[in-house]
């Protein structure tokens, strides 16, 4: 695995796919800050400054996209809980990908696609985890509930050891994901996830959809169902 490391850039994202030629498949992308950190749905990804994660994995598995690779967000948010449970904690997933901790968020990812015309040339797939920040910062730069693994567990955390060990528990599965999908991490990814069997909305684009989330199917979609009627969101965030 190669490892880029960068002590400012843009977005480890945005680097990634500008130079996907020339990086090699299984590389990875590090920034000790991101100016301009990208995040799901056209937000943006505020840099809490060195001492936190900005960390993007170039993939690229095959000459043409394969419907698993959409999945890989909900791989990488498995791998990190697994990480977070190390610490003693209990991390839960918010679907499709969103990680936190007593409801606060700890952590993000978010997957871009690599199009050359309709060639397709690899993902991205970037991950920002609050390692080191203090309380004030969180909540002066953060507009919604935030937390870090710091504030968690008491205590300073050594970036680097973190970014390695995710990366070897991100590898260490990683090909057998591609050959078997979502069920592999199925029940992983479910036993942690929050807000199944309750009432919520979510937004997807311009629109709001409510109901209850029944369930996560086989292919990590959400199911949910309003008046007796069932439907299936492939994306959006809830609310
Ligand atoms: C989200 O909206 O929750 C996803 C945030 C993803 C942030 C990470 S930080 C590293 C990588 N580079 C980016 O510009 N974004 C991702």
């Amino acid at each position: 695995m190669k490892k880029i490391y960068l002590s400012e850039v843009d977005s480890t994202n945005l680097y990634a796919k500008s130079n996907i030629e020339n990086l090699a498949d299984k590389s990875i992308v590090h920034a000790a800050n991101q100016t301009a950190g990208r995040g799901r749905l056209q937000r943006t990804w505020v840099n809490l400054g060195e001492g936190n994660l900005f960390l993007t994995f170039v993939l690229k598995p095959s000459n043409s996209f394969n419907e698993v690779y959409s999945n890989l967000t909900q791989y990488l948010s498995v791998v990190l809980c697994k990480i977070l449970e190390e610490y003693g904690l209990k991390p839960q997933i918010k679907w499709p990908n969103d990680v936190l901790i007593n409801g606060k968020k700890i952590a993000g990812i978010l997957s871009e696609t690599v199009m050359q015309g309709s060639l397709f040339k690899g993902l991205v797939l970037g991950i920002g985890v609050n390692l080191n920040t203090s309380e004030k910062d969180l909540a002066s730069i953060i507009d919604k509930e935030a937390t870090s693994l710091n504030l968690e567990i008491s205590k300073s955390v050594d970036v680097n050891l973190f970014l390695d060990k995710l990366a070897e528990e991100f590898f260490a599965d990683y090909d057998n994901f591609l050959q078997k999908g979502f069920e592999l991490i199925k029940n992983d990814y479910i036993s942690r996830t929050c807000f199944l069997d309750t009432e919520i909305c979510v937004q997807v684009f311009n629109d709001k959809k409510c109901g209850i989330a029944k369930a996560i199917n086989d292919k990590g979609e959400l199911v949910m169902s309003n008046n007796q009627k069932e439907f299936v969101l492939t994306i959006g965030d809830i609310l």
